[in-house]
């Protein structure tokens, strides 16, 4: 999808779309009289989420102009998350007119931001007509392809500015949409290090890639042992953004969990569904998608975001519940359960993040367990945190991003689940509290660095079209990640 800025003028022509909040609607300064009343005529109330449709005939014009109208509510209660939900409607019903450009007029409300509006029309404009359709001979082109956005002359920079950044955290988002859509015989440990390589290169970050016999000299055991049973060989992806030469020591590290398909192993998984583990490497294309908007605003600080990509399978030469292995900390670890592999990857992952890189903060980002969608369904990102300022900032990050986020206590008796007498942890902590025993696990290699986890197993695969996301790989945690970055500035 075309997107571009466009300056207001009385004699714009062409197909339209104007936002309209409920206590607007009477004073509303429309473009023409006609229009007024047409809308009117068909009882447009600016409800939130009501769209009408107009098309009319203009005095000499060959085809009749279409107008698309998007209801945004109360202003007062009005969101940018709200007002990308109303884009998406819009701008599908545009589609469904077989609408080709659309203009919509400009931002006249007061209770958001003209850039902030511009960024959140820009990034629905190019998530909301998604398809996952590289393996279709036919493919469904959309009739809507090109949206330009007016603005008045004093909100220019702000306009242009934010669909900028719209353009790329959209762009960063589909990246991560299409990474985590890929199956798993394509998007294999070594394709998803390629993927990341070439987003260096389009995006402009540093990327290092280690094999096995690297990963072996690092002493990341616990990770190693989740990758024996596949043919498919681990790699370990390290990216790099240093935006801030002046302070080399501040570093904020992401890790991503990056199992490109989890069978769970010996503790195998049920048939039904095994197909959506290909999407457990959510967690890797959310900051490989973060990273590439974080280099290509090139945001001043420096980020390293670590992925330890491996598959979870089974065979002869794979691990076992009751197995003992060690990890890079040299805490050694009794398996429980083999299907509880991402936070062995994650457990090396963060302590390389915190000893090699010398990461000053830590987020981690994974699919990590099913218990976070039993807790909070698939609208929203479990977090746990050792550390309330750095929780404030993700905050900030989810109002930007319209991306939810909710955090689980950490209280030291959920500790206690993780341990055994045979070793210094085991993998699974029981059913109850599911997400916050897997949380806690991980907290135990990050040592004392502040520290967010965030479980996304509920939030990064959806069974269902709904307003701007498409079904599949949401892509979430791409703009939240972005924006907590972008808060630390
Ligand atoms: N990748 C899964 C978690 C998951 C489940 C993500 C459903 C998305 C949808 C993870 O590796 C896993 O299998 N977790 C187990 C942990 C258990 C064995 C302690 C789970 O949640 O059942
Ligand atoms: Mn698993
Ligand atoms: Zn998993």
């Amino acid at each position: 999808m075309d997107v571009r800025a466009l300056k207001y003028t009385d004699d714009l022509r062409g197909d339209v779309l104007l936002f309209v909040a409920e206590d607007q609607v009477e004073n509303y300064n429309w473009p023409t009289p006609l229009m007024k009343s047409l809308s009117e005529a068909q009882g447009f109330g600016g409800k939130f989420g009501e769209t009408a449709y107009l098309a009319y005939l203009e005095d000499g014009a060959e085809k009749p102009r279409q107008v698309i109208l998007s209801g945004l509510g109360k202003s007062a209660e009005l969101s940018l998350e709200k007002l990308r939900r109303a884009c998406g409607k819009a701008l599908n019903e545009a589609d469904k007119r077989k609408i080709q450009t659309l203009s919509m007029l400009p931002w006249s409300l007061d209770v958001l931001a003209a850039a902030a509006v511009a960024r959140a029309v820009a990034e629905v404009a190019l998530l909301v007509g998604y398809r996952f359709d590289r393996y279709l001979a036919e493919k469904k082109e959309r009739s809507l392809t090109s949206l330009q956005v007016c603005y008045e002359e004093e909100q220019e920079v702000d306009v242009i500015r934010g669909l900028k950044l719209g353009q790329t955290l959209g762009q960063a988002t589909n990246m991560a949409r299409n990474l985590v859509n890929e199956p798993a015989n394509y998007m294999t440990p070594e394709q998803l290090a390629k993927e990341a390589i070439e987003a260096g290169e389009q995006y402009g970050f540093a990327v290092e890639v280690l094999e096995e016999e690297a990963i072996l000299e690092l002493g990341m055991e616990a990770y190693l042992e989740v990758g024996k049973a596949s043919a498919n060989r681990p790699r370990l992806i390290i990216m790099r953004h240093l935006g801030n030469p002046s302070e080399p020591q501040e570093i904020l590290g992401l890790v991503g969990k990056g199992i490109t398909f989890d069978s769970g192993g010996l503790s195998i998984k049920p048939a039904q569904g095994m197909g959506a583990m290909k999407s457990d490497m959510g967690g890797a294309a959310a900051v490989i998608g973060a990273m590439s908007a974080i280099a290509a605003e090139g945001l001043k600080l420096n980020v390293v975001a670590v992925v330890a990509a491996c598959e979870n399978l089974i065979s002869g030469t794979g691990y076992r519940p009751g197995d003992i292995i060690g990890s890079m900390s040299g805490k050694t670890i009794q398996i429980e359960s083999t299907d509880a592999e991402g936070r062995l990857t994650l457990a090396d992952a963060v302590y390389y993040m915190v000893t090699k890189e010398k990461a000053t903060k830590v987020v981690d980002v994974a699919t990590l367990t099913g218990a976070a969608i039993i807790a909070l369904g698939n609208t929203t990102t479990a977090v746990l945190t050792n550390n309330q300022e750095l929780y404030a900032n993700l905050e900030l990050a989810s109002e930007s991003s319209g991306e939810r986020i909710w955090q689980l206590p950490s209280f030291p008796e959920y500790r206690e689940q993780n341990k055994t007498p045979y070793a210094d942890l085991k993998n699974t902590g029981g059913r109850e509290a599911g997400t916050i025993t897997a949380g806690l696990f991980i907290e135990a290699f990050v040592e004392e660095t502040p520290w967010l986890h965030l479980d996304i197993a509920g939030t990064a695969f959806s069974a269902k079209n709904q307003d701007y996301l498409a079904e599949g790989g949401t892509g979430v945690g791409v703009r939240l990640l972005y924006h907590f970055a972008e808060s630390l500035v």
